[in-house]
């Protein structure tokens, strides 16, 4: 009985284990196929192909920015932890640029370092565009320590990969939040770097640790400090879509076309009696096609142990009511407006001298037309009521 008993197990699990060995090397075989060939591409330099890592390319501006450089030929790897991007647009772009070897897409946390660091060992990058981050100044008001660690300490962790494993290009995404509220305009790059929240403070720091790190090594670094970021492709292929918890925070184009598709009851102008022309704050509003066509030109000009750093805006600044009716204009909505107090930490008017960038990189705005930049952003919308979620055209 019981040597019958162990043998009759002996066999079962003599089979099980025949079982699991064939389901291996069919799971083996079937899986390495298509994963080495695709990944060969990405693993190893290619003579004429340039390989940008992209970090957040799932969100707004990393989206736009892919797509053109897939446009322009280059290889690009999006890694990103969806924690506020889209899928969704990583599926558009995938669908566009469907040859082997074009798009690939890594969800990994770029917090994660064991993780960043399998994707410079696994992948073989000429450079890097750091879009990935948080970005809401009143978020970071609130909640200052996610923005230290999402932006400043992030920012090292993708540093130190580079450093490790030779990649010697980085462009960096900052902000105009990192000049605070300058007492003269336009910003140069020259003007003091006193930010006034956490956000521009940690987008600062990061700044600081990358130009320490370039002085004793052979890097070349591109620092593109943005103003405020509207639009979205003109063939309306991508968009701007932020997790609808972030709307409270949300910036000024989503608040109004949220008051003109009617989820929300209206438009909350905060601050009418700025010292500017009409009372309203004064912004430096920049086309996402002009800022990706900034960064392909910073790539196309980076060279090893010099650092560029450009601010990138129209030079021209406009007024939140200006905003407001070349928004109603776009829409044709009669968008409800209520004026209200100042919000705190907002200052009065911020514009930029994009002489620099010009003069240097041979970049200049071309979409300077308000109204036109959210006519394309307002279409995008509009046919994605609920983001990439759907495609549901409306009237
Ligand atoms: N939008 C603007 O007006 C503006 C202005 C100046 C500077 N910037 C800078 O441009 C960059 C892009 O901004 P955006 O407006 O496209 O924001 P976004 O939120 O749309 O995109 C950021 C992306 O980074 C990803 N991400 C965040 N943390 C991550 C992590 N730990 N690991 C992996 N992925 C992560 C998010 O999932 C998201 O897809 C940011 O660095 C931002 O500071 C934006
Ligand atoms: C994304 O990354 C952050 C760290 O930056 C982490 O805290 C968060 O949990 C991640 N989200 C997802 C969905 O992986
Ligand atoms: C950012 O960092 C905090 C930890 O400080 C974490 O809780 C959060 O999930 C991170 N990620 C994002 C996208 O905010
Ligand atoms: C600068 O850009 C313009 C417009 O794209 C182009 O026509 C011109 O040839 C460029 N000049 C140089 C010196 O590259």
């Amino acid at each position: 009985m019981d040597f019958a008993d162990t043998k009759r197990k002996g066999t079962i699990s003599g089979k099980i284990f025949m079982a699991a060995v064939v389901t291996t090397i069919f799971i083996f075989i079937f899986r390495q196929t298509p994963s080495s060939s695709t990944s060969n591409f990405f693993s190893h330099r290619e003579a004429g192909v340039t390989h940008v890592l992209v970090t957040g390319g799932a969100g707004y501006i990393g989206s736009h920015a892919a797509l053109r450089l897939l446009k322009d030929s280059y290889r690009v790897t999006i890694v990103d932890n969806l924690s506020r991007g889209n899928i969704g647009a990583v599926k558009v772009l995938q669908e566009l640029f469907p040859e082997p070897g074009a798009l690939q897409f890594i969800y990994a946390d770029l917090g994660d370092p064991k993780a960043v660091n399998k994707i410079f060992s696994e992948n073989a990058f000429d450079a890097v565009m750091h879009f990935a981050a948080v970005a809401y100044v009143g978020e970071s008001t609130l909640e200052p320590l996610r923005y230290y660690h999402n932006i400043t300490s992030n920012t090292l962790v993708v540093l130190e990969a580079m450093a490790k494993h030779n990649v010697k290009t980085l462009i960096y995404s900052s902000t105009c939040a990192t000049y605070g509220e300058p007492k003269t305009m336009p910003i140069t790059e020259e003007t003091d770097q006193l930010p006034i929240n956490p956000y521009g403070k940690a987008k600062k720091m990061a700044e600081d640790i990358i130009l320490d790190f370039s002085k004793n090594s052979d890097m070349a670094v591109m620092i593109l400090r943005y103003f405020n970021v509207i639009g979205s492709d003109p063939e309306g292929r991508l968009g701007e879509a932020p997790r609808p918890e972030l709307r409270e925070h949300g910036r000024i184009s989503g608040a109004c076309f949220d008051a003109a598709r009617g989820i929300m009851p209206g438009l909350k102008v905060k601050g009418t009696d700025y010292k500017t022309a009409d009372g309203t704050c004064v912004r430096d509003y920049i086309d996402v096609t002009d800022l990706v066509d900034a960064h392909v030109k910073a790539l196309a000009n980076a060279k090893p142990k010099k650092v560029g750093i450009y601010n990138v805006g129209t030079g021209k600044g406009r007024s939140v009511k200006e905003f407001v009716e070349a928004c109603k204009k776009a829409t044709g909505v009669s968008i409800k407006i209520d004026y209200l107090e100042r919000r705190p930490g907002d200052y009065a008017e911020v514009y930029s001298d994009p002489s620099k960038i010009r003069r240097e990189l041979n970049w200049t705005a071309r979409y300077t037309d308000l109204h036109e930049s959210l006519q394309i952003a307002w279409r995008w919308q509009k046919s994605h009521v609920n983001g990439y979620g759907t495609s549901r055209a409306t009237a």
